[in-house]
């Protein structure tokens, strides 16, 4: 029923697990699905092929100034029933997945210019309710009154090597070292961050997955869900 839709706004820290819990529970539920870091990472990768952006520096202005050119969207693959993100009409889902552009994006993301157009787009998916977004500052500075806010957290030597695997079974040779490093700094950065750094929003129930299964932790979102559907009907 459409008045029964709510918001659902899940945070955590960088491989945390929660684009996957959240992509699930978007399926089992019927509701959409946006990925704010894909957004993040597509402006990121804009950045990069442009030269504003390098494993040393970060031009902020010519960033901010490019703002205006840079559409983002998603595509649901119709194969995976996946949904893929969209650069200026470029799918370039796999692209913003390196360990290069995870490098540089937090210093992009840290651009109140960027955060401020990027926050306007994502507030537009939730117009209609039904949606679930994953990010760092959903619960809190995205949609503040979402009906329904998790913060997802487990050690960064858990999500390292979450990380690190999945890479290897996308055929990227990293060293585990490199991507523990990589989590570290951008927990550092995520969190200590002057526009909307990361934190857990007062009201968001918390989650921590260390020792927990996929399933395990799928099953907590739904019946939390559950749990907060019917206590509004
Ligand atoms: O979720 P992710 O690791 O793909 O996100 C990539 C980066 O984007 C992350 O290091 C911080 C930034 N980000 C953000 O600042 N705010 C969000 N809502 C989502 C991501």
């Amino acid at each position: 029923m459409a008045d029964n839709r709510i918001i659902i706004a899940i945070d955590g820290f960088s491989s945390s697990g929660k684009s996957s819990m959240a992509k699930q529970l978007a399926k089992t539920i019927g509701y959409a699905y946006v990925d704010s870091g894909a957004m993040y990472r597509a402006v990121t990768l804009y950045a990069m092929r442009k030269g504003i952006s390098t494993p040393d520096s970060l031009d902020e202005k010519a960033l901010i100034d490019e703002l205006s050119n840079i559409a983002i969207s998603f595509r649901v693959d119709d194969a995976t029933g996946r949904s893929r993100t969209v650069l200026n009409g470029e799918d370039v889902e796999d692209l913003i997945r390196t360990i290069e552009v995870s490098n540089q994006v937090s210093p992009v993301s840290a651009v109140a210019e960027v955060r401020r157009d990027l926050v306007k787009k994502q507030q537009a998916f939730g117009v209609e309710k039904g949606i679930v977004m994953d990010g760092r500052d959903i619960g809190t500075t995205v949609f503040p009154a979402a009906e329904m806010k998790v913060f997802v957290d487990a050690s960064p030597e858990v999500r390292a090597k979450r990380r690190h695997l999945e890479l290897q079974q996308k055929g990227q040779d990293v060293a585990y070292e490199d991507v523990y490093k990589n989590v570290c700094e951008r927990d550092h950065i995520d969190s200590t961050r002057q526009e909307s750094p990361l934190r857990k929003a007062d009201d968001a129930y918390v989650l921590d997955n260390d020792n927990m299964t996929i399933e395990e932790q799928n099953q907590w979102l739904l019946d939390l869900y559950n749990k907060i559907v019917s206590s509004k009907a």
